[in-house]
């Protein structure tokens, strides 16, 4: 069975800046490890995910790519910063997740922002909420800013160049161990 990364875009746009940014991310990450590559977002588990108080409260589609999302070999996570934090509906649904369901996973850090006053938001959002579910966060973080961006894809050398030196910090080891198949 092949491995398989995960995007995850906590933005509800439609176009989005963040879910870009996250599946530029998941398509080079997946290269780099001989890979196949999905991209979500929100949208994509609406309707009822504001509401839900369980992930049983999803409907079928959206309770499957939660599935896909936690049984993947790596993951791609990325928010817009809504208020100099991640956005609540993003943190709604890890509010819904077992705390021991990332234990280990290896996870690289991405979030995009209007300017660069918010840059920090990887280490000082991001990266305690997945410390709390001891997911294995690359060193690296990625954050862009509007200006990063050309016709709504990542375009600058310094954002491409610090995409790359993240997708190279997934650890080699996973190349040859998949994950667990979801329960
Ligand atoms: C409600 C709201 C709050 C925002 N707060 C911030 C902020 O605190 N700092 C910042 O840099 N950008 C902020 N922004 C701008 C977005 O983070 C930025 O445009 C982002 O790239 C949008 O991503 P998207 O295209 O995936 O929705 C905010 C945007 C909205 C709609």
């Amino acid at each position: 069975m092949s491995l398989r990364v995960v995007g995850f875009a906590g933005s509800l746009s439609r176009p989005s800046k963040t879910r870009s940014l996250v599946d530029l991310v998941t398509l080079r990450a997946a290269a780099a490890l001989g890979a196949a590559a999905t991209t979500y977002d929100l949208t994509d588990l609406q309707p009822g995910l504001g509401t839900a108080q369980t992930l049983d409260d999803l409907d079928g589609l959206p309770r499957a790519i939660v599935a896909a999302i936690l049984s993947a070999d790596a993951l791609v996570v990325g928010s817009p910063v809504y208020k100099g934090s991640y956005t609540g509906l993003f943190k709604h649904l890890f509010d819904l997740i077992d705390p021991a369901a990332l234990a280990g996973k290896p996870v690289l850090l991405t979030a995009t922002g209007g300017g660069d006053k918010h840059t920090l938001v990887i280490e000082h959002q991001l990266r305690p909420l997945f410390g709390f579910f001891e997911a294995a966060t690359l060193p690296t973080g990625v954050y862009a800013s509007g200006a990063d961006f050309s016709d709504g894809v990542p375009a600058s050398p310094p954002l491409l160049a610090r995409i790359d030196r993240a997708v190279s910090q997934f650890a080699t080891g996973l190349k040859h161990e998949p994950a667990a198949t979801a329960a």
